[in-house]
């Protein structure tokens, strides 16, 4: 079960569904689990003889390595797996619109991964409907459309991905209309609530499964066979039963209120620097009161991701149609604090180089939105190189996962006034962190990879224009330390 990206933009792929399905695959060999997609270059990237998957996560190789061949298929034979399949998972990319209706917050349900699952020979098969999202209406009423196209027996049809509110109800209206020779179809939603990076820990040991349903037998039934599925590693006192709209809330309502705690460290940052307060210190006095937890606290240049921003401004959609303007703008305000935060931190580094930094070279260690990761969508390390960028600064990236022709896709989009020649002309890309900082003025970390904290500062510095700064936008590195060797060190949320 994997998705890939239409026209060759294939990182970020798959995120979900392939860690999904291959965790599914390992703990239930009595399960049959075939992976389909429409996209033969993906396929046999999951398939290739060196497990060279399409998309980078710790763990999951091993995944793979163990299940495929057993009970773990990839293929692009949809419609038979289609057929085949009692339980179809769709995972749909629900990015957010662009024009029309909603545009710029609302969900726009355009590409679909499907994973089917019998569960007597369980089949979990995906399909991933490429269709340009300019033309096509929406994919996963495609994709639906195309379950009751083919199924010739009753399925239960699980949503996977994070959708708004009432999407199953949508789905079941296509589905029950479509249907033939009597085939039933029971809706269900799933939500997935693994993280990048450590996708694979998450989905062996969730802290819950979420499955909502219909409060009808049929509903039920169809609930606890899901469940069923899980319990074949998850303890039955995590599987959580709700709703099937409560469920799609509670996606919704997770993700906003992890970027909450975000945004607010992130607002307490500000504070901090004004002050002279250690952001890390304070996060951990406020995370030592159990009430509150010390997760989620880190004070950050931002965060990023494909999922935290979409699934606010969907929620921020939602109120307003439902005519809850402060609720919305309740929500909306984590999203801003959010920019304002890149927008500060960008502004810090060109205040603190004398204001101005034309000309100037600057090294970004890290382009993923968070370490551990290969995947690039609404990093923070974009905006910031935006900024530079408009600055007409020369930028010196590395990142030690991200592949380069992502890193020219991201900027190309992030500066679409200029062509790819003249990005070039202010960026380069470079093999090493030592590379990137070579006779720059000021390093930026803008991903906390690991292996920043313990490159060789001091040849670094060695290799740098002075004075040489250091802005730490993940509070990743020992200050102290780099001050000792000669740095001008700027941390967010500490004021010095
Ligand atoms: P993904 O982008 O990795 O996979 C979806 C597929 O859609 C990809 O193959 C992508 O390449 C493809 N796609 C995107 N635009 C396309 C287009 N125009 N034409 C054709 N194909 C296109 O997405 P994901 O990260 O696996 O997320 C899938 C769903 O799961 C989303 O609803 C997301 O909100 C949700 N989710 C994601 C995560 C995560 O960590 N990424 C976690 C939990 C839930
Ligand atoms: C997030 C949620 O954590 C998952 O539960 C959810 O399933 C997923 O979104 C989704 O729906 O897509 P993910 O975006 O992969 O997962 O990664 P996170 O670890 O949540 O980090 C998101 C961003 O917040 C990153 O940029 C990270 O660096 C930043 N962050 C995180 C902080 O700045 N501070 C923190 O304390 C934690």
């Amino acid at each position: 079960f994997q998705g890939m990206a239409a026209g060759g933009g294939a990182v970020g792929a798959g995120y979900v569904g392939g860690p999904t399905c291959a965790v599914i695959a390992l703990k239930c060999p009595q399960i049959e689990v075939n992976i389909v997609d429409l996209s033969q270059t993906r396929i046999d990237a999951w398939n290739s003889e060196d497990f060279s998957i399409p998309i980078y996560e710790p763990g999951l190789v091993d995944v793979v390595r163990q299940a495929r061949g057993r009970n773990l298929f990839f293929t692009t034979e949809v419609d038979r797996c289609i057929k085949e399949a009692d339980l179809i998972f769709v995972s749909v990319n629900t990015p957010t619109k662009k024009s029309g209706v909603g545009a710029g917050f609302a969900a726009d349900l355009k590409c679909v991964i499907i994973i089917l699952f019998p569960y007597v020979l369980l089949v979990c098969a995906l399909i991933h409907v490429f269709l340009s999202q300019f033309i096509s209406p929406s994919y996963i009423e495609l994709a639906t459309r195309r379950i009751a196209a083919v199924a010739t027996s009753s399925k239960i049809v699980v949503e996977k991905s994070t959708v708004p509110c009432r999407t199953a109800e949508s789905m079941r209206t296509i589905l029950e209309a479509n249907s033939k020779n009597g085939c039933r179809f029971d809706i269900l939603s799933n939500p997935e609530f693994l993280a990048e990076g450590t996708a694979v820990n998450d989905l062996l040991y969730p802290d819950r499964v979420l499955i909502g349903s219909l409060q009808t037998p049929e509903g039920l039934a169809a609930s606890e066979s899901l469940s069923d599925v899980y319990a074949n590693w998850v303890p039955k006192e995590q599987i959580l039963t709700v709703g099937l709209w409560s469920s799609e809330l509670s996606k919704l309502a997770a993700n906003a209120m992890l970027a909450q705690r975000i945004s607010s460290i992130n607002a307490l940052s500000a504070i901090c620097e004004a002050t002279g307060a250690n952001i890390d210190e304070v996060a951990h006095a406020v995370g030592f009161d159990s009430r509150i937890g010390p997760k989620f606290l880190k004070a950050s240049v931002g965060f990023g991701g494909s999922c935290f921003q979409k699934d606010i401004l969907n929620l921020v959609y939602l109120s307003e149609s439902l005519h809850l303007p402060e609720v919305a703008a309740y929500w909306r305000q984590v999203v801003e604090l959010n920019e304002y935060q890149k927008r500060r931190f960008s502004k810090t580094v060109v205040d603190t180089l004398f204001n101005t930094i034309t000309g100037k070279r600057i090294a970004v260690l890290g382009f993923a939105f968070k370490a551990d990761t290969g995947d690039t969508r609404e990093s923070a390390a974009i905006t910031l190189i935006r900024d530079f960028l408009s600055e007409r600064a020369q930028v010196r990236i590395y990142d030690p996962k991200v592949e380069h022709s992502q890193i020219w896709q991201d900027l190309q989009e992030a500066e679409p006034h200029l062509s790819l020649a003249e990005i070039q002309k202010q960026v380069t890309i470079c093999p090493s962190a030592f590379d990137a900082c070579s006779d720059a003025e000021a390093v930026v970390v803008a991903t906390e990879w690991k292996e920043f904290r313990d490159i060789d500062w001091k040849a670094i510095y060695d290799n740098m224009e002075k004075p040489a700064f250091v802005f730490d936008g993940r509070l990743l590195l020992d200050a102290d330390k780099l001050r000792q060797i000669g740095f001008r060190v700027k941390v967010i949320g500490r004021g010095e």
